[in-house]
């Protein structure tokens, strides 16, 4: 095929009837499901401290090959540097930043590791997609190593303001290396204008042409808005089946006629979750009507628990759940379900759609693809409603969500009550509009956005 092989590097892979809860994973097997392609990255197994072998395997048209970590590589490389002092810098969270010179240096002896394993594994016409904040300096190691492929670079987070970069010790010698890459790729425009800002005023880049910029030293590359999205049709049609599914009816029935609000995110301090409890119970404070009518669904598989404040979110929202039921439940009736598993999407897709009321209110988000889910997974006849917070890249194209600052728990509230007695028609246009945004920008079109511009 003209333009070689799509070679996809990650840390996190979906491995075939393993699935893993988080937007990368989904979006990057619904991309190569399709395409098809190599996907090389972490096993999820820590083995160990010894150099890594590679496993491969192949299901549909993917082949994945994957490496296990040594536990210092996993504990310095993910739990410290990329998620105990990136993610938070990332989901504008500097307090919450704990960097660590040694973290650092695991970070990238990992990123080392895995420029070596490519390396042996790409052909000269392969076109290299390397994703996310754990995987930064990766092309800058493959370059030194004489590989001459184009490579591309997708930020699967936000991207804060310059100002607050450069909060993070040694910002340069990291966020620099992203001028290895052919093009840089962002959800939205707020994330494009954050990088060229950073590199234009703390790189001493200069910006070319549209989206080009030049470093210092002479290179270029190129930084662009590619919004991520989710296979419309595809989910859309596996929740019109959902109805016959056993999982399904047995949630149906249990409701006994009250309206469902669901919210799905992984336990992480970025979703917004004790704000979201909160602004649930102004609802049943100001609302004793509701009471018996409403049942709210939270579904939280546990996330990168090594680290201090998961644990410590983990613990706020037990304590906020068995408040609330403690205080509003009767024998017959409790008003949150929490749940700290996941799920599969084949499920998910029939939950959402038993749902009046999507619930996504993080304080910070890429993009966030259960919005997205959520929207498709509805019954056209009788479409339900997304709440969905401002500050997540959703926003900038699901404009008819009733949007929200999750951190105001009144106006969630309010947007919670209007959502639960809006009229068909107000949700069926809503709806529509909505949709009319998904069946256009889906996962194919952003793969095929991205990787055009990255060939072009
Ligand atoms: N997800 C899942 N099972 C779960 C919870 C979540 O498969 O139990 C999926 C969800 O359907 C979505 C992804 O994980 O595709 C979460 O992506 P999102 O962009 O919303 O947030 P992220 O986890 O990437 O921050
Ligand atoms: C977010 C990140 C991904 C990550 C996912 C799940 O979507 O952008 O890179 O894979 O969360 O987190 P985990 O740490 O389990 O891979």
């Amino acid at each position: 095929k003209a333009g070689g092989r799509l070679v996809v590097v990650s840390n996190r892979v979906a491995l075939p009837r393993q699935g893993a809860p988080g937007g990368l994973a989904s979006a990057l097997h619904a991309a190569l499901d399709e395409h098809g392609g190599l996907w090389f990255g972490w096993s999820g197994k820590v083995a160990g401290e010894t150099a890594a072998e590679l496993h491969q395997q192949q299901e549909g048209k993917i082949d994945y090959a994957t490496i296990d970590l040594s536990r210092t590589d996993h504990d310095d490389f993910y739990t410290g540097f990329a998620n105990g002092a990136l993610w938070p810098l990332l989901h504008y969270r500097p307090d919450v930043v704990d960097y660590r010179r040694s973290h650092l240096a695991g970070y990238l002896r990992v990123n080392e590791m895995f420029a070596e394993k490519l390396q042996q594994l790409i052909k000269p016409d392969d076109v290299i997609w390397v994703h996310d904040y754990h995987l930064i300096p990766l092309a800058s190691m493959l370059r030194a190593r004489g590989v001459h492929n184009r490579i591309g670079f997708f930020l699967h987070t936000p991207l804060p303001a310059a100002g607050l970069l450069i909060a993070l010790p040694n910002h340069r010698e990291l966020l620099e290396t992203l001028a290895s890459y052919d093009l840089v790729g962002v959800h939205t425009r707020r994330d494009l204008r954050a990088l060229e800002d950073y590199f234009l005023h703390e790189a001493g880049a200069v910006m070319r042409l549209a989206g080009r910029m030049r470093m210092p030293n002479g290179r270029q590359f190129r930084a662009g808005a590619f919004p991520i999205s989710i296979d419309t049709r595809g989910i859309a049609d596996v929740a019109a089946k959902a109805a016959s599914i056993r999982e399904i009816t047995q949630l149906q029935h249990s409701l006994e006629g009250r309206a469902l609000i669901i919210g799905v995110d992984r336990l992480d301090y970025s979703k917004g979750l004790p704000q979201r409890f909160e602004g649930y119970a102004r609802l049943l404070e100001r609302h004793p009507e509701l009471h018996q009518q409403v049942t709210f669904l939270q579904i939280a598989p546990p996330s990168r628990g090594a680290v201090l404040e998961y644990r410590a979110i983990r613990h706020e929202l037990e304590r906020s759940a068995g408040h609330i039921n403690g205080k509003y439940a009767t024998p017959d009736w409790a008003p949150i379900r929490y749940i700290n598993k996941s799920f599969p999407h084949r499920l998910l897709a029939g939950y959402y759609r038993s749902a009046r009321v999507g619930l996504v209110t993080p304080l910070r988000d890429g993009m966030n693809l259960v919005a997205k889910e959520y929207v498709a997974c509805q019954d056209p006849a009788d479409p339900g409603v997304l709440v969905l917070s401002r500050f997540a890249g959703a926003a900038l194209e699901l404009e008819d969500a009733l949007l929200v600052n999750p951190a105001d728990t009144e106006e969630v509230a309010d947007a919670l009550a209007l959502a639960l007695k809006m009229p068909l028609a107000e949700r069926r246009r809503r709806w529509e509009a909505m949709m009319d945004v998904l069946r256009t920008n889906d996962i194919t079109l952003w793969r095929r956005n991205f990787l055009g511009t990255l060939r072009a």
